[in-house]
């Protein structure tokens, strides 16, 4: 008989192993055609390692936003999900945009449609729109500017006060940035199902395991988490933080694939995984969804590809370059 147990999984800590990096013959094939297609594979820092190891830039959505705008390739593979690589395609609107899975979405994204903020905006017309870079291009496309995590303060410091802030689609990024920037904002009821998921009582159950490392969160994680954190920032963020501090061991609070990017980077250091409650992981399904044969496949197949409307790019394209100029 299976014995129920409400034991909590032993934690996982991620190090650097000392064998270096052998690519294997799918992971060659996909160089190959990469370079054969002048194409440039952006990939966020929540991808599997055998990705994040065949991609030419590995960073958080500012740091991809900006390596789109700058790239003279011609074509972008996008490892990362549907918000993403639309934002990429709406800064090159004559470049071929690819994405492994057309269905990579987010929980988040998808908690604002765009003909809800249509609607509240029809009902309030003064806010001023700051939309968080993880919306559809119909949202950034009735938004005033945009931000990411890395530059959401920013951003909102630039708004002008005399205009009120509706900010969409995430209340606790919104939450945390009006906290540190004592600007008042009306927030979204919009949240991102994976960051929800750490909850006190698991990262203070971690934290007995692990008593000096430094809690590093993503600002996406509700307040009471952030509360424990010793840092909030975005992911590309938690790179310099855990370089900077004396520390050899953190707790990180995001998803599991950012482990990579942080043991390729810092070797000398250790990575303890945030855990859920019923969890010692947390991946982001979506996230997840790219795959190195799907990957391969894309460049083979020169597809699926991001299509978006040319009004809808032009419109969507303003808050975007706003963003870029404000950081
Ligand atoms: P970053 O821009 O901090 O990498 O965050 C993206 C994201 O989707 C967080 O869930
Ligand atoms: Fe969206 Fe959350 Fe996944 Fe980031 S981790 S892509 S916010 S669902």
């Amino acid at each position: 008989m299976i014995k129920a147990t409400t034991e909590a999984p032993p934690l996982q800590v991620f190090r650097q192993s000392a064998d270096s990096v052998v690519l294997n013959s799918e992971q060659n094939e996909i160089v190959r055609l990469k370079e054969e297609a002048n194409a440039v594979l952006l990939c966020h820092n929540y991808q599997i390692e055998a990705i994040q190891q065949v991609a030419d830039y590995v960073g958080d959505s500012l740091g991809l936003a900006r390596q789109a705008a700058e790239t003279d390739a011609d074509v972008i593979v996008f490892c990362g999900v549907h918000f993403m690589a639309e934002t990429a395609k709406i800064l090159n609107p004559a470049k071929k945009v690819l994405l492994p899975d057309l269905n990579a979405g987010c929980s988040l994204s998808d908690s604002c449609p765009a003909e809800k903020l249509a609607a509240y905006k029809d009902e309030n017309p003064d806010l001023y729109v700051v939309a968080y870079v993880n919306c559809s291009a119909a949202v950034k496309a009735l938004s005033d500017v945009i931000c990411t995590s890395g530059n959401a303060m920013q951003i909102v410091g630039k708004v002008p006060e005399n205009r009120e802030i509706l900010f969409v689609p995430d209340q606790n990024l919104g939450q945390w940035v009006s906290a540190q920037t004592g600007r008042h904002m009306r927030l979204w009821p919009g949240s991102c199902y994976a960051h929800v998921l750490f909850t006190k009582e698991s990262i203070e159950r971690c934290r007995l395991e692990y008593p000096n490392a430094p809690v590093v969160a993503h600002p996406e994680c509700v307040d009471s988490v952030r509360d424990l954190a010793d840092e909030v920032c975005s992911t590309e963020k938690m790179v310099g933080f855990c370089r900077d501090h004396p520390s050899e061991t953190f707790i990180i609070l995001t998803e599991t694939g950012m482990m990579h990017r942080l043991t390729r980077e810092l070797p000398e250091k250790s990575f303890v995984v945030g855990p859920t409650s019923y969890c010692a992981c947390n991946d982001c399904r979506f996230m997840k969804m790219n795959t190195l044969p799907k990957l391969l496949s894309c460049l083979q197949q020169q597809g699926p590809e991001i299509i978006l409307d040319d009004q809808l790019i032009e419109q969507a394209k303003l808050p975007i370059e706003r963003m870029l100029e404000w950081s």
